[in-house]
């Protein structure tokens, strides 16, 4: 089948199936165009939490967006579209550091990326994404918080929340952390007068030279509301979109090389018909207890940052 007879055999097979597909805007431009819903990880959040309706959800993007679907709605079947896409950066503090660090301070508050396992988020208080880290974390009962695991989004979130003592953990997303000041000289050599959007991922020595920071819908949003040029530091699936949706648009990728997420692209259109047939993808299963525990922090998440 070549690309649109797949597009239409998946349309079809959604309806044949119930299978609602919620795709990551990293994910590639044509699995966007056959899903339901795509977005960042807080507008998939959210749409994972008011959907009683629908009984099989295909997520594309990585495991820890499928975990969170199937945390918020544990009677649906929750299918992962490939079953070895995780984000890195998941698992880049265990449970157990965690629970040393609460019994030695027990006057923090633990505060998770969502970017994290299912046993991360069931030991912290409460879970952030890019998009609502800052306004989340400035609602924190207690002075003190420590962020785990990207350092960059801490960082991030730091500067805007002076009033809070902020303890960094020392992880990263090893693609957005890979741009460098250079990149950004470089790109700006090569596109004068452009607009830079960034996503808080970034090292702050790069954000700080960008015009604009958000989250990968916000990313979007911004460049639809701008008539410059705008050149895209963040994954690129959106850049990809962007320039394909608006040919007229000048929309550049930064650090094209660097900017692509393995995982975020294992996923292909083949794949997703695969997956909503029952031939591929992983089912995702979370034990009760555990599960209800992650929710804690995911339903904070929810609350402060809706
Ligand atoms: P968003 O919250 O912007 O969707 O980011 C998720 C992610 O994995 C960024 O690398
Ligand atoms: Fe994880 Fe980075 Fe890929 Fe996002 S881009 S899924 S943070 S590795």
């Amino acid at each position: 089948m070549n690309t649109s007879e797949l597009k239409q055999a998946i349309m079809q097979a959604k309806k044949d199936t119930g299978t609602l597909v919620l795709a990551h805007t990293y994910q590639d431009p044509d699995i966007i165009d056959i899903a339901d819903i795509s977005g960042d990880s807080f507008a998939l959040s959210k749409a994972a939490a008011k959907m009683p309706e629908v009984r099989r959800v295909l997520l594309c993007g990585v495991r820890f967006m499928a975990d969170t679907v199937k945390i918020l709605s544990p009677e649906k079947e929750v299918v992962l579209s490939h079953r070895k896409a995780t984000c890195p950066m998941a698992e880049q503090i265990s449970p157990e550091r965690v629970r040393a660090f609460r019994q030695e301070n027990p006057d923090v508050c633990v505060c998770a990326y969502i970017n994290t396992s299912t046993e991360l988020k069931a030991e912290c208080d409460v879970c952030v994404t890019s998009s609502t880290a800052v306004k989340i974390v400035s609602s924190l009962p207690s002075k003190k918080v420590l962020f785990i695991p990207d350092q960059n989004l801490g960082s991030y979130v730091a500067k805007f929340v002076p009033e809070k003592e902020i303890i960094l953990w020392d992880g990263c997303c090893p693609t957005h952390h890979s741009v460098s000041v250079k990149d950004v000289q470089d790109a700006k050599a090569k596109h004068p007068g452009a607009k830079i959007a960034v996503h808080p991922e970034c090292r702050k020595e790069v954000v700080a030279l960008c015009d604009f920071i958000g989250s990968t819908s916000e990313i979007i949003n911004y460049c639809k509301s701008v008539s410059d040029d705008v050149v895209i530091a963040t994954e690129k699936g959106v850049c990809d979109k962007l320039s394909r949706d608006y040919p007229e648009r000048g929309f550049f990728q930064l650090a094209p090389t660097k900017l692509v997420c393995p995982n975020m692209k294992m996923t292909t259109l083949q794949n997703v018909y695969d997956a909503i047939l029952g031939n591929f993808g992983d089912v995702i299963e979370i034990e009760e207890e555990l599960r209800l525990k992650a929710k804690r922090s995911i339903d904070n998440m929810l609350k402060y940052g809706g």
